[in-house]
């Protein structure tokens, strides 16, 4: 079968909150193409619980939010695009409500507000517990509305092309990289295409996959994030990986179901065995310290205990909230026999968000040109050492917003270049063992679990350095003799992310925000 050529004025990868947000918005001054590796819903976003952080009424104010960012983020936070999104997220957020994004309200008509950990507000907006969902539906409608937006789905984009593909040397030093687009595989036709861009807006979601256990939905495999380091675009503060204190502890389910900060909002405590609550030890703010405090301080108690999970005590809060509020944890809880009305909920820390990746400016631009990142994929600046709860969906329309408003401005300028080549599959044959993949995954998964996860070391992440190097060199060997397929696409992708965790992690000096190493003081702020 034929490889496709494609021409578009945007192409955008990925179809959660950041992807859509963009295309929505670039659709109003040319054709967009949106590609997406599996179900147009298929990503983080619709997994989202707890909401949407944003500055609506007093006595909240754009202050208090812009502090409680930077103190989550051990001020690591780059200040001025802190202040920037908080003061833009407002403006954004209701533009969700103008796409139909129905956001609870209370009985006098205005927005109910919840509380997560490292907010000195209420001022979380959601839908129940389904906030992502609702977020995900209605941008997706929209999209799929718009005549100047198509959607690819099922369709994983492999690279982006640069002048490497014209035979240009490229390395960590240009500082002229441009971006034309991306190689796209179709296992449908099982060629890989060429999609030629304008602009190109990466929006791939996060790196959960990469440990043994997470929050994360299956494509979360950091393809954007290697793709862009492959293309020697710059990529910063891998070493801060979130761990979300609180997910369901039941081991055979993956992804792991979570149980939303919200609940502690609302008043649930975090407790041991014995039903002795045990955060006001490691933190004066108690279960609503910010989520680096709270996962290690579960993970301390579960290693001085002996134990493979804490408890969440809901029961103190008032049934009618939790069948209101919290309907879908309510619903999957006690589909496993656990009535959080009446018994405490198991829970353990798992990988949950990336607050490293691409490095963008304050309009999303990457350091590749003509290339924007938006989203989980993209390192901004807002969340530093550690991310504030229900800060990245804000992040993530602040970014796709300024993105669309700075690309527009280059768009006549800009022609697509013909030169490029189609992807060349010389000398590649079917890979018919498919185990020297699926295995593979799983020896990444159990390195990085095992070495690089709550708690570091310089040991440690040595030995996973040495052991990924392993890895590494025989899944390129693979790579380059196999005949392409999703499968291994993301494992080299997943590799290239445990590499730069760890990369990064072994070059932070010091215990900060999410990276705690045994070797270095905690950082005092
Ligand atoms: P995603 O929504 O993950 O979308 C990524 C897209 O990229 C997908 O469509 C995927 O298929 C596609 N893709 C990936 N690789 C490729 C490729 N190679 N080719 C083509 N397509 C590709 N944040 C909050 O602010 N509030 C919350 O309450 C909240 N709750 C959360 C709960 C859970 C369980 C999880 C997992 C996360 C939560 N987060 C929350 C974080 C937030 O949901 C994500 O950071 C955010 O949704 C990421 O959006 P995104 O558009 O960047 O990525
Ligand atoms: C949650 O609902 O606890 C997740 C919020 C987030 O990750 O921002």
């Amino acid at each position: 079968m034929l490889k496709m050529r494609k021409e578009v004025d945007f192409l955008v990868i990925g179809s959660g909150v950041a992807g859509l947000c963009f295309a929505l918005k670039a659709a109003n001054y040319g054709k967009v193409c949106i590609v997406t590796k599996s179900k147009i819903d298929e990503g983080s976003t619709r997994f989202a619980q707890g909401g949407i952080a944003s500055v609506v009424y007093q006595p909240d104010s754009y202050e208090k939010h812009i502090q409680d960012t930077m103190v989550a983020g051990a001020e690591l936070s780059d200040k001025h695009i802190v202040e920037l999104t908080i003061r833009e997220a407002t403006a954004r957020v209701m533009e969700l409500v103008e796409w139909g994004v129905d956001f609870d309200k209370n009985k006098d008509g205005k927005f109910a507000l919840a509380k997560e950990g490292g907010h000195s507000e209420y001022r979380v907006l959601h839908h129940k517990d389904m906030t992502g969902a609702e977020i995900e539906e209605k941008l997706i409608l929209a999209a799929k509305k718009n005549t100047n937006i198509e959607i690819y789905e099922n369709k994983i984009a492999v690279d982006i092309i640069t002048q490497h593909h014209l035979g240009v040397e490229v390395t960590r030093r240009s500082t002229d990289i441009t971006c034309y687009g991306a190689y796209v595989f179709n296992p449908d036709t099982n060629q890989v295409d060429t999609v030629l861009a304008k602009i190109t807006m990466m929006a791939t979601g996060g790196i959960g996959m990469v440990y043994e256990h997470t929050t994360n939905p299956l494509v979360a495999t950091g393809d954007g994030i290697a793709m862009v380091y492959r293309a020697k675009g710059a990529v910063r503060g891998m070493e801060f990986v979130q761990f979300h204190p609180t997910s369901l502890y039941n081991p055979k389910e993956s992804p792991s179901f979570l149980i939303t900060e919200a609940m502690r909002g609302a008043g649930a405590i975090l407790k041991d065995a014995n039903g002795v609550s045990f955060m006001e030890k490691y933190d004066e703010r108690g279960s609503l310290a910010p989520r680096d405090i709270v996962a290690r301080a579960i993970d301390s108690e579960m290693k001085r205990q002996g134990v493979d999970h804490v408890y969440l005590d809901t029961t103190v809060i008032k049934k009618q909230e939790i069948f209101e509020h919290f309907p879908n944890i309510y619903a999957k809880c006690l589909s496993i026999g656990i009535d959080i009305t009446k018994e405490m909920i198991p829970v353990v820390p798992v990988a949950h968000y990336s607050c490293g990746g691409i490095q963008t400016d304050e309009w999303g631009a990457t350091s590749i040109r003509n290339l924007y990142a938006s989203g989980e994929c993209a390192s901004t600046g807002l969340h530093g050492a550690n991310r504030l709860a229900s800060n990245s969906l804000l992040e993530a329309l602040v970014f796709s917003h300024r993105a669309c408003l700075k690309s527009v401005e280059s768009l006549p300028s800009l022609s697509f270049c013909h030169e490029v080549p189609d992807w060349n599959s010389d000398g590649t044959v079917l890979n018919e063992e498919m185990v020297l993949i699926t295995q593979s995954r799983k020896e990444l998964q159990t390195i990085m679990s095992a070495y690089v996860g709550i708690v570091r070391s310089n040991l440690r992440l040595q030995r996973a350095f040495d052991r990924l190097d392993i890895l590494y060199r025989e899944t390129e060997d693979l790579y380059k003799k196999s005949i392409l397929n999703p499968e291994i696409c993301e494992l080299r992708n997943m590799i290239n992310v445990g590499y730069l965790i760890i990369r990064h992690a072994m070059s932070r000096k010091e215990s900060r925000g999410l990276h705690y190493s045994l070797d270095y003081p905690p950082y005092k702020q």
